[in-house]
């Protein structure tokens, strides 16, 4: 192990994340009595430009009003590049109370951009006495942003959570794209010529480097990397085909952008039965061989090597999590 220990962000269940657009008021109340573990207001890209400041109403309205349980509770402001921002920041936090605990930042690019973001939530945050520190989540969605992916994730205090924008990413990066979040069918490999044999044509993931690059950030900075979202709600089986290649690379949670889309993404981002299982008893065997002064732990005539305890030890927390949240 390296003499550096990596911090961990407050351990937030964030399995799945809904995205509930500022503007549309009414669907505020099914988004806070549904399963999504994270629901973030959205200021920004779902809402036109004439409705900007209503939408920050709204927001600010819900985040006071409405009772979201144990949800986390985010609010994605407007980029640094608009002129919305500042006022996203300072009304929201100045008129709410205690309960927001997030703000997401879009289009990240450079560290400097948290920073800047971290200064007036600070300011605010001081001015009104609020003791409850907002955290942070930054969507990677920029070639800048992605350029800068590691300066970003360590940025801030406040940091928690990276998450991939794969549509506004496709358009910085020129990247051809059909479906949100989707594969493209000209992304692929076209199997060797072999005598007369019919080739093999395999659709490959177009979105894999990113992922994996923000998930080597994210994990590097002790945050939670989080998979953006699938644009075509009608495809639950496409929507979980996405979300369990992001969870096999590391993420934990996915964007939803509509209600059928959060038992998916809860289910494929939650350990199963026999996962929980297994880490119980790596967990007892390792207490028992602890009581009976032994060194080297074994489950199952096989040896138990400290990676397995210490993911044995998140699994069974992270089930007591979602128990809890249940
Ligand atoms: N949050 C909460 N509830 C939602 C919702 C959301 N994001 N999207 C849909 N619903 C509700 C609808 O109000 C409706 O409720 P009802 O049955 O009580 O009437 C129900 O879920 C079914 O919705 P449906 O009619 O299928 O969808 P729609 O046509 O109303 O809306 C979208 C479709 C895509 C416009 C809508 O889901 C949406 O705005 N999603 C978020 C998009 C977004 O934020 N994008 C930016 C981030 S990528
Ligand atoms: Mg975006």
């Amino acid at each position: 192990m390296s003499f550096t220990i990596v911090e961990q962000a407050p351990a937030r269940l964030n399995r799945s994340e809904l995205a509930v657009p500022g503007s549309r008021p009414e669907l505020f109340d099914k988004a806070a009595s549904g399963g999504a573990d994270v629901v973030f207001l959205d200021l920004e890209d779902a809402v036109a430009p004439d409705d900007k400041p209503q939408a920050r109403k709204n927001v600010i309205e819900a985040i006071n009003d409405i009772d979201w349980g144990s949800k986390t509770l985010s609010v994605r402001i407007n980029g640094l590049d608009t002129h919305y921002m500042y006022r996203d920041i300072v009304d929201v936090i100045e008129q709410t109370g205690d309960r927001l605990d997030l703000i997401m930042i879009p289009k990240v690019g450079t560290a400097a951009d948290v920073y800047a973001v971290d200064m007036l939530v600070t300011q605010c945050e001081d001015a009104k006495g609020r003791t409850k520190r907002i955290g942070f989540e930054m969507i990677i969605e920029t070639a800048l942003g992605m350029a800068n992916v590691d300066e970003i994730a360590g940025a801030s205090k406040r940091n928690e959570s990276l998450h991939f924008g794969v549509a506004d990413y496709a358009a910085s990066t020129k990247a051809r794209t059909t479906v949100i979040g989707g594969p493209n069918p000209l992304y692929g490999v076209l199997t060797d010529i072999d005598g007369d044999k019919p080739r093999d044509y395999h659709w490959g993931d177009m979105w894999h480097y990113a992922i994996a690059r923000m998930v080597v950030a994210a994990r590097a900075n002790g945050l939670r990397p989080i998979d953006g979202p699938f644009g075509d709600f009608k495809d639950p089986d496409g929507f979980r085909a996405q979300a369990n290649r992001a969870s096999v690379l590391g993420c934990e949670g996915k964007w939803a952008i509509h209600p059928s889309q959060i038992d998916i993404a809860n289910e494929v981002n939650s350990p199963s039965e026999a996962e929980v299982d297994k880490a119980k008893r790596i967990l007892e065997a390792m207490d028992k061989a602890q009581k009976e002064g032994q060194g080297a732990v074994s489950l199952d005539g096989r040896l138990i090597d400290i990676a397995s305890i210490k993911q044995a030890e998140v699994m069974v927390r992270k089930a007591e999590q979602i128990a809890g949240a249940a």
